[in-house]
């Protein structure tokens, strides 16, 4: 192993000013990691994830190493939809704890050198967010019915749905309301839950609230935003139906041309602050040029890379969607950014067990054939590639414990309302939200303290006390040694700073590119072991080298090329 690894910016006071701790601004490179806050940790026994939980947890994320982390919502939620139903933009759930809390946590963080990113829902609310209640009791055509999208039905009676727009969730995306005096009255649109109406981002009130929510949280410390649904908030005048939609302009509810004013204007408010303050846009659009508008340099930072996120395990399919990537990104100056799981979609151990490794919302393979040595395997490369790439990188907590999908969780307890919306076609993705295991203690493996009054909101497997954080802490095997190694050896190494990629030929099933003229990485997706290039120093590997030192099959390696004083 080699003796080059340095003191990781943790090892410092973190950079209040900004000041980077990298080239270029942090959220160029970071390593960001998603806490699910409901399933993170509970730190007053009920079960539930909560701040306090995150905040008694911030030194074993320290000791990780990571640069930041995305809390998904944390705002007043009924949770129809995991808190993306948003009651109130400005405050804290009160089963997750309260504003001060928040404030806490940010300056807590901060104080570790950990930066924090928020997750904001623009596209829609809650169904008790007061504007909401308002628009119900008011009259078609008044001013807080014209916050969302209420439109008459079709059909003799007003009987049928406006148009023909599904919501993600399954169903139609349009829900009937009833009027005062009983009859049936206008529908409203929700892209998802009915529980979440769309908001109309035509009216300009639309962008003043959520121009003032930014502004509420920036001024609170938070370093960065992610953006939900970042496409979809605009929708094609007139509402056609997407049946009979000219495909050349892509769909009626996504990805139109007028959204990307909001992002400008957006910008500008975060460029007004101090720091590097930093959008992240979660967008799920299907091609790659339309996706590379958002990053155009006045408008988001970053956004989540989708696409690469659901390649299949496949050599010509990965490499394809990274050239993709940094063919799109070069041009406009914006990093790449490399996920792999998050709380909407199949944990990639899981994933990269099954026949077919791509993810797809349309089949999440649930129940298929799964081999788990396999996929663990797989995930422990898969790590490795991903913190080798230009870019940031982002980890789904959990994710650095190996964590599997759990696939057999009981029917009755599931509680992503995909499940019910779908009509049991589609589990959802309570799998991938189970609480997470830091200790052997055996009624919530350490996920609520020992004098719990409930048990947590879904069911751990027993099993899963063998890889709890507390049991990986002294394994030097274990996925969480990996991960830590594998942060700490990435901010050692001076080529992974830059955006520079060269790929380099190692045979016909590698994947393998140097970063500048030292640092060099191979991933053998064949069968065979694989021979390595000539190097000077073996930094780290997923798995152990064969006894000839050749690469097994779906194993990666770090390597340093030349001599350190090189
Ligand atoms: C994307 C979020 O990641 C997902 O969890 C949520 O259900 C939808 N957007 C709707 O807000
Ligand atoms: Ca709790």
């Amino acid at each position: 192993m080699s003796s080059t690894i340095s003191l990781s910016p943790h090892d410092e006071p973190f950079p209040a000013s900004g000041a980077p701790t990298t080239a270029g601004p942090w959220w160029r490179n970071a390593v960001v990691y998603q806490v699910y806050p409901r399933s993170f940790a509970d730190g007053n026994g009920d079960g539930i994830g909560d701040l306090t939980g995150i905040r008694a947890r911030l030194p074993y994320l320290s000791k990780l190493g990571v640069d930041a982390l995305w809390i998904n919502p944390w705002y007043p939620s009924p949770m129809a939809d995991g808190g993306y139903d948003v009651a109130d933009y400005r405050d804290i759930e009160p089963d997750f704890g309260t504003l001060a809390e928040a404030e806490a946590l940010i300056a807590e963080a901060h104080t570790l050198g950990i930066r924090i990113i928020i997750d904001l829902v623009p596209n829609h609310c809650s169904d008790v967010h007061p504007w909401f209640i308002e628009a119900l009791a008011a009259a078609p055509g008044s001013v807080a019915r014209e916050r969302f999208h209420f439109l008459e039905g079709k059909g003799a009676n007003g009987e049928l749905p406006p148009n023909d727009w599904q919501s993600r969730f399954g169903g139609p995306a349009w829900t009937r309301t009833v009027n005062a005096d009983g009859t049936p009255g206008q529908w409203y649109l929700h892209l998802y839950a009915p529980e979440q109406p769309d908001l109309n981002w035509d009216n300009p009130e639309i962008r003043t609230e959520f121009e003032g929510v930014l502004q509420f949280w920036f001024d609170r410390g938070v370093d960065g935003i992610r953006i939900d649904v970042a496409d979809g908030l605009i929708k094609e005048p007139g509402l056609p139906d997407g049946e009979g939609f000219d495909p050349a302009k892509g769909v009626p509810y996504s990805d139109r041309d007028g959204v990307h004013d909001i992002y400008r204007a957006w910008r500008a408010i975060a460029d007004s602050y101090d720091g590097d303050r930093v959008f992240v846009g979660e967008m799920w659009i299907p091609d790659p040029e339309r996706f590379a508008m958002y990053l155009r340099p006045d408008e988001l930072h970053t956004a989540f890379n989708f696409d690469f996120l659901s390649c299949p395990w496949d050599k010509a399919t990965m490499r394809s969607s990274i050239d993709t990537t940094m063919r799109l990104n070069g041009p406009i100056g914006a990093p790449a950014t490399w996920v792999l799981s998050n709380h909407d979609v199949t944990r990639h151990v899981t994933r990269y067990g099954k026949e077919d490794t791509s993810f797809s919302f349309a089949d999440r393979r649930h129940g298929a054939p799964n081999d788990a040595v396999l996929g663990m395997r797989r995930a422990r490369a898969a790590a490795l590639l991903t913190m080798a790439l230009p870019g940031s990188v982002y980890v789904y907590q959990g994710e650095e414990l190996g964590l599997d999908e759990i696939e057999d969780l009981d029917d009755s307890l599931r509680q992503d309302p995909v499940w019910e919306r779908s009509e049991h076609r589609d589990p959802g993705r309570d799998g991938c939200r189970i609480p997470l295991p830091w200790s052997t203690e055996p009624t919530s493996l350490g996920f609520s303290p020992a004098d719990a009054t409930a048990a947590p909101w879904l069911p751990q497997p027993a099993r899963w006390a063998a890889v709890s954080a507390e049991v990986q802490e002294t394994d030097p095997a274990s996925m969480l040694a990996l991960y830590r190694a594998v942060i700490k050896l990435r901010k050692a190494q001076p080529g992974l700073l830059t955006d520079d990629l060269d790929w380099i030929d190692c045979g016909d099933d590698c994947l393998s590119f140097t970063r500048g003229p030292q640092f060099g990485f191979v991933l053998n997706l064949g069968a065979e072991p694989a021979v390595l290039p000539a190097h000077e120093t073996l930094l780290l590997t997923s798995s152990p080298l064969t006894e000839d030192g050749r690469l097994p099959a779906d194993t990666a390696a770090w390597l340093r090329l030349t001599p350190a004083s090189d």
